[in-house]
């Protein structure tokens, strides 16, 4: 059984869907850490009996709020991060300091349209071709080594929520499969020297 940690600012359906496909599996989520006490997965968190944890950024600094996540994830055991909607950038002291792999979801074909947008950016784009990125993260924004991409081809008299309903039905597909993939891997390969 291999511990993750998932940290999330908003809605949180990527973090019910993970936590629907890894806990019954055997694996444990140690920890939902959020930065906004009122967004969804906070609440989610309660429902799906995953611990919680709120951790603010507000007047501190993001190197005293990583204190804070990493010290969270070291009491957990926690091996991996799954991010889900956090909108807040690590910076590389916490990648640096984090022994295990943090993983994240964009939803957009990276390296096209990374940043806080990459719905919106998509939906404005003339691409046909549209979609998901799953891939590990580096110090940059969003373009760590993709894991995982997978997309669907656009009708063309789709609106912006037709679109961005598509893209959070291929994130909910895949982002459980791949936590879940990765979880068993960890289990498989046995604890990091
Ligand atoms: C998703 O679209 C994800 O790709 C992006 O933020 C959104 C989070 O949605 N990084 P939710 O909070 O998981 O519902």
């Amino acid at each position: 059984m291999a511990k993750a940690a998932v940290l999330a600012s908003g809605n949180g359906s990527n973090f019910q869907a993970i936590a629907e496909a890894v806990l019954p599996a055997g694996h444990e989520i140690s920890v939902m850490i959020c930065d906004r006490k009122e967004a969804g997965c906070y609440a989610r968190a309660e429902k799906l009996g995953v611990p919680r944890r709120h951790i603010s950024y507000k007047d501190r600094t993001s190197r005293e709020a990583e204190e804070e996540i990493l010290g969270e994830l070291a009491s957990g055991e926690v091996r991996i991060v799954f991010l889900a909607g956090f909108m807040r950038i690590l910076t590389p002291f916490f990648l640096d300091s984090f022994p295990g792999e943090v993983i994240n979801i964009h939803p957009s074909l990276l390296p096209r349209y990374p940043g806080a947008h990459g719905i919106r950016d998509s939906f404005l784009s003339g691409d046909r071709e549209l979609g998901i990125t799953i891939h590990k993260v580096d110090p940059g924004i969003d373009t760590g080594p993709v894991i995982r991409q997978a997309s669907f081809t656009r009708r063309g008299d789709e609106s912006l929520e037709d679109i961005e309903a598509r893209i959070h039905q291929l994130e909910h597909y895949w982002y459980p499969r791949v936590a879940l993939e990765l979880l068993d891997g960890l289990d498989r390969n046995g604890p990091r020297p």
